[in-house]
């Protein structure tokens, strides 16, 4: 099993959008995937058409209480969810209170069966994302390539190091940052990009999403990108995307 986070206190960067769609393409490729969504906006549900306010289900509220059994949601039989929803932003006022309570139920068992894990965060540096870090095997750091942008990068990196620093026994690794909503044309696009490559080396993701009004849109038609046409460009970058990150998963294994 493999748990991804993914973080950014930016907001609006694409955190959700990476979420919902690699974890549908995970889930269609044979993987058994789940979200977890530690976000008090509750945008994960919204964006896959689900009732994040349904008390039949266990949600990511229960996960923090310390549950000790799941009722999984299942959106299909290889995709299940854990919601969220404003009750817990209470857990996202704190700062740093060494978040491991989600990562003691992983330990515990409760999430056998799944191949992976994908975390959406709300975009804060609170306790909640430090849940998601620490109960992770990985984070990705999704950007906008924006001038900008490259602060909120660094910000999000030194971040997470400092909540690893701060919990202990945690070997979380860095992903890597993933380009979303790309314009090849602008401008500054070549620029931005030869910055965050001399910053990040092969920390940069390979694979870049371009900016597409069909993934904008998509979450009002109630489709992901693996629902588009094969020849959908959202389709093709996300494809690649979801192949790049089990290559990069893959390698590390071999190294640890
Ligand atoms: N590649 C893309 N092309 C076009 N629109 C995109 C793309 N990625 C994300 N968006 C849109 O940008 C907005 C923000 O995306 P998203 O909600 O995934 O960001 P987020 O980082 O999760 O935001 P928050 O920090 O509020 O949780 C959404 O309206 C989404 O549809
Ligand atoms: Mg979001």
């Amino acid at each position: 099993m493999k748990t991804i986070s993914i973080i950014c206190q930016k907001g609006g960067v694409g955190k959700t959008t990476t979420v919902v769609n690699l974890a549908n393409i995970f889930s269609k490729n044979g993987y058994k995937t789940l979200i977890i969504d530690l976000d008090p906006q509750g945008n994960v549900s919204t964006y896959l058409n689900f009732d994040k306010n349904n008390k039949e289900f266990t949600n990511s509220v229960d996960l923090l209480e310390g549950v000790t059994k799941l009722t999984l949601a299942e959106l299909n039989p290889k995709l299940s969810i854990i919601p969220s929803n404003k009750e817990i932003a209470r857990y996202n006022e704190g700062k740093i209170i060494g978040g491991s309570r989600i990562r003691k139920i992983k330990k515990q068992g409760l999430f056998h069966g799944f191949d992976f894990i994908f975390i959406d965060t709300p975009p804060t540096m609170s306790s909640l994302v430090q849940e998601g870090i620490a109960a992770s095997d990985y984070y990705l750091i999704p950007t906008k390539p924006e001038f900008l942008a490259i602060e909120g990068v660094a910000q999000a990196m030194n971040f997470a190091k400092t909540t690893l620093k701060n919990i202990p026994n945690t070997n979380t690794i860095f992903l890597g940052v993933l380009l979303n909503q790309v314009e090849v044309k602008r401008s500054s696009y070549k620029e931005f990009v030869d910055e965050l490559e001399y910053l990040l080396g092969d920390r940069l993701l390979e694979t870049k999403i371009s900016h597409l009004t069909e993934i904008a849109d998509s979450p009002f038609y109630g489709k992901t990108v693996i629902d588009f046409n094969n020849d959908s460009k959202a389709k093709i970058e996300f494809t690649k995307l979801a192949e790049e990150i089990i290559e990069r998963v893959g390698k590390n294994e071999k190294i640890t």
